[in-house]
């Protein structure tokens, strides 16, 4: 945890007393010098900014050492500090009070817990607590909630189907809380309603709504504090067993993309990548011209970090053409999306930075920001099975106001694992809500060019920001073929440069041969494309014929594009069918991968990608395999959902 401490006369500035109340505590109180200092903690979530100097209200900088900005768009300070300023304590004191007086008069909450709303506002640890005589304990807010709902939001998750069935009404709320937990459409972290507003919203008594609540307390499906209201949590039993389905498993053969073992396609069937087999012929060609220009370029050293220029203004050209006039000193060239993600993630935040994602979401993604110690804060999507948009833009600008993340990651193209499409209006709220958070855009177009209907693709979600504010990553591997490895930033020339420094930390520059490849097929994309989602669009139709057929109880999204289903099982046991799949000869990637917090244990992605015969007789095995799954539950989820 870095400190910092400030010069006695800046806690009398009003920024600085509100500073404090976005997250920056009182952490102890020592003899520094000869007076009695403060140390003051900054939130976990500062990043990282070495060289700038701290501007703290009204005195200039005070210190080089301290990498401290203040943000307009969270009224709070960020940065990190290395090493410390100093405060008086009574000031220190007189602030923290005035802070905590100013909260208490508007939540009507006592002293001690309106020092944890502050910080439970801004979703950051407490590490100190204060009251009239100074400095208590080191207290953490674990029950703090990430986001806060509001009944409307809540309403909104849970449906509102009448509460009927053959228990009590307050079982029936209780039970439909748990499964909006599970299939990943409540965060887990969220703060609930108050009972009251609840009882509003679904018109239902205030008791009912009581004794739900007191049935999922009972449960450990929510976490009540005073002063905090009560907080959505995954039970014991139930992180025992799909949590550890998260992350993948240790295996003892070679490691597939989603950590189990690769399937020798001829033994069996694959559902784990999400990736046509197969180069198509234009590829072919591609080849060929590239291998004819490859000379021209065997005289020079062979690096390009930025990518060859050729390359870059192919990419240029392909989003001016899609209504987004760029330039090539936009693009900086990757060996893939999954590398354009992961050095955006490197530079553009720091460890404990929150990133929220879409729950479900890209599971390597997922991995990425727990590889760098970034926390994944998830933002559920709705199971829509009839085309329709699962964003919520509405709790998602909430989620982006309350949690103020650092990187917002998200797949408006043909969403993986869903297919979705993310409309133009919504893509125009969805930048508005990131900048008045102060929240920086990663939008992964992966599958931007394989939409079955691509006359209607919006315009990409760069076009209604500016570049220092959305980053688009883009890939070729849906598009053309997954062995290019050629994948693209797009973002302003400043900060492609500055990522473009740092990418030699961990790879100096991308094949030459294959951006020649690339090149050309940018050159001339349209019969490549029509390919590939002539194939696609008709593997997707295929498999849903498949379903209807032999799975009719299952219920699988209608994708708009890209390349995979995401489809609700009846039973929620999808961890248990992917450690069978390999028995009957398949693999799967079960619904927890997709999530940060375990649950989506209902639902399972199934990829159009092999052939429809393979498809039609991969949801044979599964229908086989399920009564086995199902059976096999493990005691913690079922005892839940019994
Ligand atoms: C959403 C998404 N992003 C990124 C990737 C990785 O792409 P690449 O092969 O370009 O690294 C994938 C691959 O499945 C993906 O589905």
């Amino acid at each position: 945890m870095p400190y910092i401490t400030t010069p006695t006369s800046n806690w009398e500035n009003r920024r600085a007393r509100r500073s404090t109340g976005t997250g920056i505590t009182i952490r102890e109180s020592r003899p520094v010098t000869r007076r009695r200092t403060c140390v003051i903690a900054l939130p976990r979530s500062c990043r990282a900014a070495g060289s700038q100097p701290v501007h703290w209200p009204g005195s200039g900088p005070v210190d080089g050492s301290v990498g401290c900005r203040w943000s307009p768009a969270r009224q709070g300070w960020t940065g990190t500090a290395v090493s410390p300023l100093r405060v008086s304590d009574r000031t220190g004191v007189a602030a923290q009070k005035r802070c905590c007086n100013g909260d208490q008069d508007e939540q009507g909450e006592d002293q001690q817990e309106c020092h944890g709303s502050i910080l439970g506002c801004t979703g950051l640890d407490n590490n100190g607590h204060f009251s009239q005589t100074g400095i208590m304990s080191v207290q953490q807010t674990h029950s703090t909630p990430s986001i806060r709902l509001s009944a409307t939001s809540l309403v909104r998750r849970l449906g509102t189907e009448p509460l009927d069935g053959p228990g009590p009404a307050y079982r029936a709320l209780a039970y439909r809380i748990r499964s909006a937990v599970l299939d990943g459409r409540l965060a887990v972290d969220s703060g609930l309603p108050s009972e009251r507003e609840l009882a509003s919203g679904l018109s239902l008594s205030r008791t009912t709504v009581a004794a739900a609540y007191t049935l999922l307390r009972e449960d450990g499906w929510i976490d009540s504090r005073r002063g905090s209201g009560s907080t959505l949590r995954l039970p014991a039993a139930a992180t025992g067993s799909s949590r550890d389905l998260v992350r993948p498993q240790p295996v003892t053969g070679p490691a597939g993309i989603f950590g189990y073992p690769h399937l020798d396609p001829e033994e069996g069937i694959d559902l784990t990548t999400a990736c046509l087999p197969g180069a198509e012929e234009p590829v072919l060609r591609a080849l060929e011209a590239a291998t004819a220009q490859l000379p021209r370029y065997l005289a020079s050293d062979g690096y390009s970090p930025l990518g060859l220029p050729v390359l870059r203004a192919a990419i240029a050209a392909r989003y001016t053409a899609a209504g987004l006039p760029t330039t090539a000193d936009q693009i900086l060239v990757t060996n893939g999306a999954q590398h354009a993600f992961s050095l955006c993630l490197q530079e553009l935040s720091a460890p404990g930075d929150r990133v929220l994602m879409e729950c479900p979401t890209y599971p390597v993604a997922l991995d990425a920001v727990r590889a760098a110690r970034r926390s994944p804060a998830p933002f559920g999507l709705e199971h829509r099975t009839d085309g329709g948009s699962p964003w919520d833009m509405e709790l998602l600008a909430t989620t982006l106001r309350q949690t103020a993340p650092r990187l917002a990651y998200l797949i408006p193209d043909f969403h993986n694992p869903t297919g979705a499409l993310m409309s133009e209006a919504d893509r125009r709220q969805l930048v508005a809500a990131a900048r008045a958070a102060g929240t920086v855009l990663l939008i992964d177009e992966s599958f931007r060019e394989v939409g079955f209907a691509a006359t209607d693709l919006p315009l990409p979600v760069a076009a209604f920001g500016d570049d220092s504010r959305v980053i688009s990553l883009g890939s070729v591997s849906k598009a053309f073929w997954g062995g290019l490895r050629v994948g693209w930033v797009r973002a302003a020339p400043a900060l492609i440069d500055r990522l473009a420094a740092a990418r030699s930390r961990g790879d100096m520059s991308g094949p030459v041969l294959e951006q020649l490849i690339v090149a050309e097929l940018l050159a001339a994309p349209d019969e490549a494309l029509a390919r590939q989602r002539e194939r696609l669009a008709h593997r997707s139709a295929e498999l849903l014929a498949a379903i209807a057929d032999l799975a009719p109880d299952w219920r699988p999204t209608t994708p708009h594009g890209g390349a995979t289903l995401w489809v609700q099982l009846p039973q929620p046991c999808s961890g248990e069918l992917a450690l069978l799949a390999p028995t009957v000869g398949l693999r799967l990637a079960p619904g927890p991968r997709f999530g940060p917090d375990g649950t989506l244990e209902s639902f399972l992605r199934i990829p159009f990608t092999q052939s429809p015969e393979r498809l039609r007789e991969a949801v044979r095995r599964i229908v086989d395999l399920l009564p086995q799954a199902g059976n096999a539950r493990r005691v913690g989820v079922s005892g839940f959902l019994a």
